[in-house]
């Protein structure tokens, strides 16, 4: 068993990064700059924007948080995005999910300009990412392709089960891994023989948000495992008060495998520079336009 290292593989990626970065900046050019905007209190959530703010920083990016109240009105936070769509100097937008039930997830996804949209959530860039042209991948389901890229993991007709089939990382994953030219299965809760169907798979990507659901029994042997849960699980002894666990039994199913990501420091860190590497191509495009 070998580990696809997330951490290792983000690091040599953010090096990159950080490289083109200064040629923006040695052109006379901006560095490109995310906006964020996190509505409410969520923990999970404030926990991911602070870190998309830290990773920028990282990069040499710049970073605005707009922190808004939990009972802001649906058309408060549509003026909102409205602005920052016409302000020529940030590159990306974000909207921090989940959002309060009494804002409609959908209409806030569509009205971020989707040359803005570097979490890749809009239907045009959805759509784009469906017939395989030019577009801003979600950053998950990039990150899952790059580490096995890195790698040199073959998909190329092998049977790879996508298990989950969220809109932000399942059915993007599963139109990414047939563009590899896998042979593709998607998985959910009301598949029949599901334990069968996944251990059928050459290639096993997990991400259904449930801990540790996939069991030695469920894996065949030699497989690829890919672990994209993270499910914040109580626990008295850490010092945060939870512990972070995969979908993936890590230490049963790793023995098992030929290739498996740990969590954390799997996908997790490759997510975050799938979205360093979207407002990267943001600024370098809105510039280059602007330039002719
Ligand atoms: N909530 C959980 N994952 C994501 C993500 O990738 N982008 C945004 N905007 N919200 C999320």
């Amino acid at each position: 068993m070998q580990l696809l290292n997330g951490n290792e593989v983000s690091k040599q990626i953010r090096s990159t990064i950080r490289t083109e970065v200064e040629k923006l900046t040695q052109n006379g050019q901006r560095v490109p700059h995310l906006a964020a905007i996190l509505v409410g209190e969520d923990g999970a959530s404030q926990t991911y924007v602070a870190a998309k703010a830290k990773d920028c920083a990282e990069v040499g990016f710049e970073s605005t948080v707009i922190r808004l109240d939990a009972g802001i009105s649906e058309q408060e936070l549509l003026a909102q995005i409205e602005s920052i769509n016409h302000n020529p100097l940030i590159d990306g937008l974000i909207v921090q999910l989940p959002l309060p039930s009494h804002i409609n997830t959908q209409t806030v996804t569509q009205a971020i300009d989707w040359r803005k949209d570097v979490d890749g959530f809009h239907p045009m860039n959805v759509g784009l990412m469906f017939k395989g042209l030019p577009c801003y991948l979600p950053a998950t389901p990039m990150g899952v392709v790059l580490l096995l890229e890195h790698y040199q993991i073959d998909c190329t007709g092998k049977h790879c089960v996508v298990v989950g089939r969220s809109d932000i990382v399942g059915k993007p994953m599963s139109a990414l891994m047939l563009q590899k030219n896998a042979t593709v299965t998607v998985c959910h809760s009301k598949t029949q023989n599901i334990e069968a169907v996944i251990r059928s798979a050459d290639i096993v990507i997990a991400a259904v948000g449930i801990p540790e659901y996939i069991k030695p029994n469920m894996v065949k042997q030699g497989a690829v495992v890919v672990d994209v849960g993270i499910t914040r699980v109580a626990d008295a002894t850490a010092k945060s008060g939870f512990r972070l666990k995969g979908d993936v039994a890590f230490e049963p199913v790793a023995q098992q495998t030929s290739w498996i990501t740990p969590v954390p420091g799997g996908v997790g860190p490759m997510t975050r520079v799938g979205l360093l590497l979207n407002t990267l191509r943001a600024a370098q495009q809105h510039q280059n336009k602007a330039a002719h």
